[in-house]
């Protein structure tokens, strides 16, 4: 007989889904945020609904769950864009939630900032921080925004390209927003590269394909600790040709 006992995700034991059983066995919850599980199969609506209701907690829950991510990113950004260039970089920062990743390269000499996130309550979060310019309420995915093209200095995207997020395709969009010589940074925890559908069966795909095209070169491909609860993340960078 199953057990209607919720465990630590909220979650009832027989309702498990095939991510948490294929975490289970690392003791990691790397698809569970705020104790919820976003699965792969969500609508992207329904994912936006959670963001929604968890905005206005989301920059406190990050700093207990020690999402480190957009640090981590915005040191490799730093490094990459000479001093004399940050004040004016057009920087765009896409799955931009809360805005914490502005807030981290304000802190290292950026000053031009615009934000692309399909949830309106992340938005009004990120508006209070004051430093974006044009903030763009749209989903990133197989589809054009309404984003400029060749304008960008750099495009980082922190924790956004996932299963139920934005897709693999967007890597196109994010090309065709970046100017010739920009750098596109993309942050991800490591487990996703193994675990989930998306990576394993089409982001090395595309971004071979973008690379023979001679859209962008990889740069690297950079692991990093503290990603997210003490875990790795991996940096992705690029450089558009
Ligand atoms: C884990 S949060 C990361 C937020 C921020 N980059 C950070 O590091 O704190 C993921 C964000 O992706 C956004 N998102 C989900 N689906 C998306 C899509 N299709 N296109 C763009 N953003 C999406 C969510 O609204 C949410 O703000």
């Amino acid at each position: 007989m199953h057990s209607l006992r919720k465990d630590s995700t909220g979650n009832t034991p027989n309702a498990k889904t095939n991510i948490t059983k294929m975490i289970e066995g690392r003791n990691l919850k790397p698809y569970i945020m705020n104790g919820k599980e976003f699965e792969p199969c969500q609508s992207k609506e329904d994912v936006i609904q959670r963001y929604d209701n968890w905005a206005s907690a989301y920059d406190d829950d990050m700093v207990v769950e020690r999402l480190e991510a957009p640090q981590a990113a915005a040191e490799y950004i730093k490094a990459y864009v000479p001093q004399e260039e940050r004040v004016r970089a057009r920087v765009l920062d896409l799955a931009a939630g809360t805005g914490r990743m502005g807030k981290e390269l304000y802190k290292r000499g950026f000053r031009n900032f615009d934000a692309l996130d399909p949830s309106k309550e992340m938005m009004k979060i990120l508006e209070k921080t004051g430093l974006y310019t044009n903030k763009v309420v749209e989903f990133l995915g197989k589809e054009e925004t309404s984003l400029p093209s060749n304008t960008y200095d750099v495009v980082v995207i922190v924790g956004g390209l996932l299963d139920g997020h934005a897709p693999v395709d967007s890597l196109i969009e994010m090309v065709r927003v970046a100017r010739p010589g920009a750098l596109i940074c993309i942050a991800m925890r490591e487990i996703y590269l193994e675990g989930l559908r998306e990576f394993t069966h089409h982001y090395q795909p595309l971004e071979d394909k973008l690379e023979q095209e001679r859209k962008w070169v990889k740069l690297e491909r950079k692991r990093f600790p503290n990603y997210y609860r003490g875990e790795f993340g991996v940096l992705f960078p690029y450089k558009v040709l």
